[in-house]
């Protein structure tokens, strides 16, 4: 079984190819999500998810919290997930929140995809080769991630990057507290009202009102509504003024 957040779809990318290989099933993990899942035969949980500010996304830490894995009981856990450059100790994030459940996390690992946080100055978008280099070398770091799974490696093989503790014990939690609110959403004058931003929402936080986006308080930050606008209608405060988009089609 694999449980799978994403907001841009680069997660879901991984997680896709990741299920070929490994035979699973794909959960999603989002707001429509009941949180009781039957593991039924399934010989692993493997958890796939973006990289929020060095840690495990919010979102994410909640659904470990409640979902009710029936059957299945015992089976070892993994984390496979994707970043734009480096995942800080987002690994011993997940393993201690699967540990207040009394699940064991076997190995973490971290896949390279086009990054999508735009909302501080010098944070943008790759570009177009980087992003052509990161898509190409997925199918590869995928395989030998499912190889590392089905021999249950207990070898955590992530990018840590630089000054790890900082990024994941001090940026983190400031990030969580201050930088994820969904006020700033606001929708352009060049928005269309074609709804795309609502559909595409994993929580379900946007909801159309004479044909405008309205942002409700359940949001994860993951970008979604922004990126995926069609019309780059979708502004947060002033901070997405000349960033670029990047939409996983995959
Ligand atoms: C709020 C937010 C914070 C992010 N923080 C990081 C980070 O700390 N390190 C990193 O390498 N990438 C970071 N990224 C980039 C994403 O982890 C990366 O692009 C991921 O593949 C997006 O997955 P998705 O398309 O499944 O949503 C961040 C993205 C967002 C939206
Ligand atoms: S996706 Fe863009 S154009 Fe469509 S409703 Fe949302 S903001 Fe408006
Ligand atoms: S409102 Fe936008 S950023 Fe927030 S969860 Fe929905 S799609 Fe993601």
């Amino acid at each position: 079984m694999i449980f799978c957040f994403t907001g841009t779809g680069n997660s879901l990318a991984v997680a896709r190819n990741l299920a070929s290989r490994l035979g699973e099933d794909i959960v999603m993990i989002n707001h429509y999500t009941h949180p009781e899942v039957n593991a039924g035969e399934s010989a692993r949980v493997v958890w796939v998810f973006p990289i929020y500010s060095w840690g495990v996304p919010p979102v994410v830490l909640d659904f470990i919290d409640k979902v009710k894995i029936t059957a299945g009981g015992g089976v070892p856990h993994f984390m496979v997930c994707t970043c734009g450059d480096d995942v800080g100790l987002a690994y011993v994030m997940w393993r201690r929140a699967l540990a207040r459940r009394g699940w064991r996390g076997v190995s973490a690992h971290s896949v390279a995809m086009p990054n999508t946080y735009v909302l501080l100055p010098g944070f943008d978008v790759d570009t177009a080769a980087v992003v052509r280099e990161k898509l190409s070398a997925m199918p590869c770091r995928v395989e030998r991630v499912a190889h590392a799974i089905k021999c249950c490696s207990n070898v955590d093989d992530v990018v840590k990057g630089s000054m790890a503790w900082i990024k994941s014990k001090v940026i983190y939690p400031l990030f969580v507290r201050f930088m994820m609110s969904p006020k700033p959403f606001h929708a352009l004058s060049s928005c269309m009202g074609c709804g795309r931003c609502a559909a595409n929402c994993p929580m379900g936080n946007i909801k159309m009102s004479s044909r405008r986006p309205m942002w409700n308080n359940h949001c994860a930050l993951c970008l979604a509504c922004y990126h995926s606008c069609p019309h780059h209608a979708v502004a947060y405060g002033k901070r997405t003024r000349d960033k670029g988009r990047w939409w996983n089609k995959a």
